[in-house]
C-alpha cells in the first residue's frame, strides 16, 4: 500500500497566520502538524509516502522531512498548483500509486486512541473498494456524513447535509483499492470547482464496495483548521503528554517501534534534537 499526505490548501480559516506559512507546518504543541498524519500512515505500515502541497510550501516540508531515509521511509514530494479538491490527490499522485492500493490522509487531521495501530493495520489488509473512518461529532453538517443500517453497513454518504441523518462524520483518512485513480479521472468538478472526495466515495458505495469503520468514543479525532481548533488540539496533546509522560505522534519512536529503524538509529535521531524535551524523550526511550 502506498501513502499520500495531502498538505496543500489555502488555510483561509487560519489567516493571517497562513499567509506566510503552510497550515500543516504550524505547531500542534511540540511538533509540526504534519507529524500527526504522517504517524497515522507509519502506524498503518505504509512507508512509501508522497507529500502533496502547493509549490510555495513544498520546500518547507522537504526541509523538515527530507527523503525520509532516517526514519526508514521513502518520502517523495509532488505539487498541487492550486487547491483543486481532495480527490485531486489521486491525479497528482497517480504515478506514485502505480498499481498499488493507497491510504490518503489529510495533512491537518489528528487521530489518537488506544489500539489505533491495530485498527489501521487490520483495515489496510487487502483493501477491495474503499474503507472510510467515521467519528461521532456534535456538528455533522460541517462534514461528509455516513449513514449505517442496523447491521453496520454503509447505506448513504452526504456532503455537508443541512439535515444530517446521522452524527457520523467521515474523517480525513481513507483507504482505497487501485480503481480510485480511474474514479478520480472520471469526476466532474463540483459547484465550488473542486474534485470532491465524497463523489469518489459515493462511486464505491454505488458499487457496493464502500465500508465505514466507526471510531468510537475511545478515540480522538481533531481537525486543526481554525484558531480555536488548533489551540485546543495543542492543549489536548500537551495535557496527555504531561499526564502520561509519553509523546503522541513522535515519528522517531514510531519508526523504531514499527521496526523501520533500530534502537541505535532512533537514539541518534533523538541526540540531534537533544536541546528540546522532544529530543530528550527520544533519547530516554531508546537508552540502552
Ligand atoms: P480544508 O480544511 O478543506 O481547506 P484548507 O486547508 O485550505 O483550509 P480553509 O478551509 O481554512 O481554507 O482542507 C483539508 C485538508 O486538505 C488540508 O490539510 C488541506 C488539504 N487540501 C489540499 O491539500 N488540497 C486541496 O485541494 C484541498 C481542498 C484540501
Amino acid at each position: 500500500m502506498k501513502g499520500i499526505i495531502l498538505a496543500g490548501g489555502l488555510g483561509t480559516r487560519l489567516q493571517p497566520i497562513t499567509f506566510g506559512v503552510s497550515k500543516q507546518l504550524l505547531p500542534v504543541y511540540d511538533k509540526p502538524m504534519i507529524y500527526y498524519p504522517l504517524s497515522v500512515l507509519m502506524l498503518t505500515g505504509v512507508t512509501d509516502i508522497q507529500i502533496i502541497s502547493s509549490p510555495d510550501d513544498l520546500g518547507g516540508f522537504r526541509k523538515l522531512l527530507g527523503d525520509g531515509s532516517e526514519l526508514g521511509l521513502n518520502l517523495t514530494y509532488a505539487e498541487q498548483d492550486k487547491p483543486r479538491g481532495i480527490a485531486d490527490a489521486f491525479l497528482v499522485g497517480a504515478d506514485h500509486i502505480g498499481d498499488d492500493s493507497v491510504a490518503l490522509v489529510l495533512g491537518d487531521n489528528l487521530f489518537h486512541g488506544y489500539g489505533f495501530g491495530e485498527v489501521l493495520q487490520t483495515n489496510a489488509r487487502d483493501v477491495e473498494g474503499c474503507v472510510l473512518f467515521g467519528y461521532p461529532v456534535r456538528d455533522p453538517e460541517r462534514y461528509g456524513v455516513g449513514v449505517l443500517d442496523a447491521d453496520g453497513r454503509l447505506t448513504s454518504l452526504e456532503e455537508k447535509p443541512t439535515r444530517p441523518r446521522s452524527n457520523l462524520a467521515v474523517t480525513g483518512l481513507y483507504f482505497y483499492d487501485n480503481s480510485v485513480i480511474d474514479i478520480a479521472r472520471g469526476l466532474e468538478p463540483s459547484e465550488r470547482g473542486e474534485l470532491e472526495i465524497t463523489d469518489v466515495n459515493r462511486t464505491y458505495l454505488e458499487r457496493g464496495t464502500a465500508r465505514l469503520v466507526e471510531l468510537g468514543r475511545g478515540f480522538v479525532w481533531l481537525d486543526t483548521g481554525t484558531h480555536d481548533a488548533l489551540t485546543e488540539a495543542g492543549q489536548y496533546v500537551q495535557l496527555l503528554e504531561h499526564r502520561q509522560g509519553v509523546r503522541i505522534a513522535c515519528i522517531e519512536e514510531i519508526a523504531w517501534r514499527m521496526g523501520y529503524i533500530d534502537r541505535a538509529a532512533c537514539h541518534r535521531l533523538g541526540r540531534n534534537l537533544a536541546s528540546s524535551p522532544y529530543g530528550q524523550y527520544v533519547m530516554e526511550i531508546t537508552a540502552a
